[in-house]
């Protein structure tokens, strides 16, 4: 499973890159806007920043909702850098628009998925990766990972080649259940990452060994 970080926020990116295992980025217009990225130029040039530091798949999302429109600001996207993946909502003419990507060579990430029905229809459409929102299924009293599983298990089934790209992670437990349910990459939070990390018995652990390597 790749590991994509899940932020705008260039110190979080450079932290997570400098484990060594990160694969991509994903960002949306919340994580811009948190990180006061305002203006066409200051959004490409983010966008660079980021594709210059992290070697992968770097997805940014199109602000249109119209099918030439979208057409024309992922042109802009792509243009950026070869790792860009454009990111396209799930609507028609996003459909549309992934349909066109795919046939021109633009890599694109399908976003908002809250369906099988609608991984299906971004499959179709040939999306590089589809962003299914597992912890906003969650909020709303569903279960995300359940539905990775049956998207991993119809994708399987009907040899569709779009990566399962599994979103809104929320803590270290999604990502181990995502890795379960056959996600390709999951795009977290730097905590969540992180808190892999974490086990008491290791810090008991490792103080143990600390202290005792004091008598060696
Ligand atoms: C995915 O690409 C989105 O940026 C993200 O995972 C959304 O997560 P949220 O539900 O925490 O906003």
């Amino acid at each position: 499973m790749k590991f994509f970080v899940d932020t705008a926020n260039l110190n979080q990116i450079k932290e997570a890159n400098d484990l060594g295992i990160l694969d991509g980025v994903t960002t949306n217009p919340s994580l811009m806007a948190k990180e006061g990225v305002k203006g066409e130029e200051a959004i490409m040039n983010h966008y660079k920043t980021i594709c210059e530091m992290v070697d992968g798949d770097i997805s940014a999302e199109v602000l249109s909702v119209t099918f030439n429109e979208i057409i024309e600001e992922g042109k802009k996207l792509a243009a950026i850098h070869p790792n860009i993946v454009v990111k396209v909502p799930m609507i028609k003419d996003g459909i549309k628009a992934i349909k066109w990507f795919t046939d021109n060579g633009i890599k694109t990430n399908c976003t908002l998925i809250f369906s099988a029905g609608q991984a299906i229809l971004a499959a179709k459409a040939g999306a590089t990766y589809i962003s299914p929102f597992l912890g906003r299924i969650d909020d709303s009293g569903w279960d995300g990972v359940q539905l990775i599983e049956e998207i991993a298990q119809i994708y399987a089934v009907q040899g569709f080649k779009s990566e399962i790209l599994a979103a809104s992670i929320r803590n270290p437990n999604h990502i181990i259940r995502c890795a379960a349910a056959g996600a390709d990459v999951c795009t977290c939070p730097l905590d969540s990452i992180l808190g892999l990390l974490k086990h008491p018995l290791t810090d008991i652990g490792l103080a143990k060994f600390l202290e005792d390597a004091k008598k060696m």
